[in-house]
Order: structure tokens, then C-alpha cells, then sequence
């Protein structure tokens, strides 16, 4: 049976690289056999431009009917200025939280061929293969209240609020020992529980559901010394387990040990490992519409949807070694080009990965 996709470019740079990545898809279902359906629809500033909402209702259904969801990026300058209630980042906020997408597995992998991307001596990032699971709808971005009102003295303040229940901990716990089972069974769980109550219970619950993972090592580090540990000794990590707002910067952190934050593709599961698949760089405006965007987180993220929601390994795998062979071939987008090297277009670098499908067994 044929299994549907919905296609939301987004904002950006975001339909560039989405575009790329559909070529990928289209090509595993005329040649490879895959069975999938594509529709499209609007989510971001496009759908602000559009319908006056970040997050119209006919898109929010069509994501809660399709099987799987690929994501370009949102966000722009030209909304910026937008109440933050209708932002574009609404769009994707609201559809993490309407989906139940709670687990973000966000891979932070090197391939060898660019070991002289990152800014990091080469010796530090070869072989780094670390997934850092970040908890996606709770925690200060959901946390209520917040705002900003007007104290007596006319002084306005702002306020978010920062709260885990211990069910939501639990079960993104859960998610993250069972990855660490099938990977190299180390888990480092990461919270400031010196300082936040919050997170102190994120201590406590996580290590009471590690007791169900004899065979998981478990370790905790308080945020800013997981930041200090990734820029020294990075490939000391396995897999890493954090909220929300910590969990979004340390996967940028992590981005940059591999090269680029172009090459950083993310799955947002639910209960039953529905997802909606997007790279974590956002919406580059600054480069957006010159052809020169790096395709390849997007490409990866079409890999990570054939694996975790359509159950076809073998063609992520496929996806996957397409990529590494075209950065063997020596093609590089801007963002991962070397002094010297001449970097190649977006549609170049995508075209690039489709032929390779064809050469892989
Ligand atoms: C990410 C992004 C988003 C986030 C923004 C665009 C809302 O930075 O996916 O990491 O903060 O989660
Ligand atoms: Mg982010």
C-alpha cells in the first residue's frame, strides 16, 4: 500500500533544498520501488502570506492524515516583525505540539570526506557519531504562563515558564536508552539541576527509568559543561538526552563538529513513530533563492523518513551511501567547501545524489 507524504517546504531556503530532496524521493519511487504519495502545502511566512496564519487548519490536517511529513525551513526577515503569537516558528511549534512530535532525534554525524569542514582540528571530530535526542513539546517553549505585562512601576517584564512533567521525562527517557541500546549503549543525560528545581527532577526521574536499562551506562552533566565537553572531547558522547531549549542549542553546538550545520538532518516522532522529518538549520533568508544552499541535511532527513516511518532500511541506507559517495566525488556545496575548491549549486549537488542512487547495489 502506498504510503503518503506532505511535502511543506516552507520559507527561505526552504524550498530549494525541499526540492531536492523530492527529486530524491521521486526517483526511489519511479526506479526503486517505493510506494509513497506527495502532496504539498503551506506552513511559515508562506502561509502567513498566504491565509494570514503560520499554520492554516487545512495544512494542520493534512499533516495528522499523511503517514510521514518532510520539512524545508521557516522564518524569514519579513515577518520578524509579526507578533511572536503568529510568527512563522509558530507553524512549526504548532505542528510539534498538534502532532505529539515529542522525541527529536537530531544525528550529529561526520562524514570522514569532511573532516577539514569543521572548525575543529580534524583529529578531535574523525569519527564522531553522536545522536542527541531533545525533548520537543514541553519544557520553557510550551511552558505556561508567559508573556509580558506591565509591572506597578510601569517597568514591563518578560516571562516564560520552565516545566516538565514527570511522565514527559519518562517517556522521552525511555526513547533515548532504547536508542543508546542499539548504539554504542552509553547515555549522557544533560540539565542544570544545580540551579532548576525542574531539572533536578529530570535527574531523578531519568535515573529511575535507567534502572530499567541495566545495560545503558548512564552519566549526567549539567548543560554548560556538556557545551564545554562537546568542543573538547566530542566523540566521548553516544547519545545525549535534554529538554527543549537545551536541546536546541547543543544540537547546533554539535552541528558545527561535523562540518556543517547543512548536513544535520532531524526525525520528530510520536508514540507510534509517525514523524515529520526536517534538516535543523533553519531558513538561511540571507542566501535564499542563489541556488547555493547545501541539500544534504534535507536528503538525509528523507533517509531518516524511510527508515523510522515507512519501515524502508534498505533505501535510507541507500539514501545515505548516495550522499557519502558524492562527497567522495569532491562536491561541495559553499558551506563545506575548503579554500580553493569551487563550490557546486544546490540542483547540481541534488542531481549529484540522484545519479548516485542509481550506481549503489
Ligand atoms: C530548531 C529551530 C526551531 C526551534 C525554531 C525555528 C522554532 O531552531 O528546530 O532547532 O527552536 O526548535
Ligand atoms: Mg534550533
Amino acid at each position: 500500500m502506498s504510503k503518503s507524504i506532505l511535502i511543506l517546504p516552507g520559507d527561505g531556503i526552504g524550498p530549494e533544498i525541499v526540492k531536492e530532496a523530492v527529486k530524491v524521493l521521486e526517483h526511489l519511487r519511479e526506479h526503486h520501488g517505493l510506494a509513497v504519495e506527495l502532496s504539498e502545502a503551506l506552513v511559515g511566512g508562506a502561509a502567513i502570506d498566504a491565509t494570514g496564519r503560520p499554520l492554516p487548519e487545512d495544512t494542520l490536517a493534512q499533516a495528522k492524515a499523511a503517514d510521514a511529513i518532510l520539512l524545508g525551513a521557516v522564518g524569514g526577515y519579513k515577518w520578524e516583525s509579526l507578533d511572536i503569537a503568529i510568527r512563522p516558528e509558530k507553524g512549526l511549534l504548532g505542528l510539534r505540539a498538534e502532532l505529539g512530535l515529542f522525541a527529536n532525534l537530531r544525528p550529529a554525524l561526520l562524514f570522514e570526506e569532511l573532516a577539514n569542514a569543521s572548525t575543529l582540528k580534524p583529529e578531535v571530530v574523525a569519527g564522531l557519531d553522536i545522536l542527541i535526542v531533545r525533548e520537543l513539546t514541553g519544557g520553557i517553549y510550551f511552558g505556561q504562563p508567559r508573556g509580558v505585562r506591565t509591572l506597578e512601576n510601569n517597568e514591563r517584564q518578560g516571562y516564560n515558564t520552565l516545566v516538565y512533567s514527570e511522565s514527559e521525562i519518562r517517556r522521552i527517557a525511555h526513547v533515548a536508552f532504547q536508542a543508546a541500546q542499539k548504539r554504542n549503549k552509553r547515555l549522557c543525560s544533560v540539565d542544570k539541576a544545580n540551579v532548576l528545581e525542574c531539572t533536578e527532577l529530570w535527574r531523578e526521574v531519568v535515573t529511575q527509568v535507567g534502572t530499567e536499562y541495566p545495560d545503558v551506562e548512564l552519566s549526567h552533566l549539567y548543560v554548560d559543561n556538556a557545551a564545554m565537553q562537546l568542543v573538547r572531547a566530542p566523540k566521548q558522547f553516544d547519545v545525549m538526552v535534554t529538554t527543549n531549549m537545551f536541546g536546541d542549542i547543543l544540537s547546533d553546538l554539535a552541528s558545527m563538529l561535523s562540518g556543517s550545520i547543512g548536513m544535520l538532518p532531524s526525525a520528530s516522532l510520536d508514540v507510534n513513530n509517525k514523524g515529520m522529518y526536517e534538516p535543523i538549520h533553519g531558513s538561511a533568508p540571507d542566501i535564499a533563492g542563489q541556488n547555493k544552499a547545501n541539500p544534504l541535511a534535507t536528503i538525509l532527513s528523507v533517509a531518516m523518513l524511510l527508515r523510522y516511518s515507512l519501515g524502508e532500511a534498505a533505501l535510507a541506507d541507500k539514501v545515505e551511501a548516495a550522499v557519502k559517495q558524492v562527497l567522495q566525488q569532491g562536491l561541495r556545496t559553499a558551506d563545506i567547501c575548503a579554500e580553493g575548491e569551487t563550490p557546486v549549486s544546490t540542483v547540481v549537488m541534488g542531481d549529484a545524489v540522484v545519479k548516485a542512487l542509481d550506481a549503489i547495489a
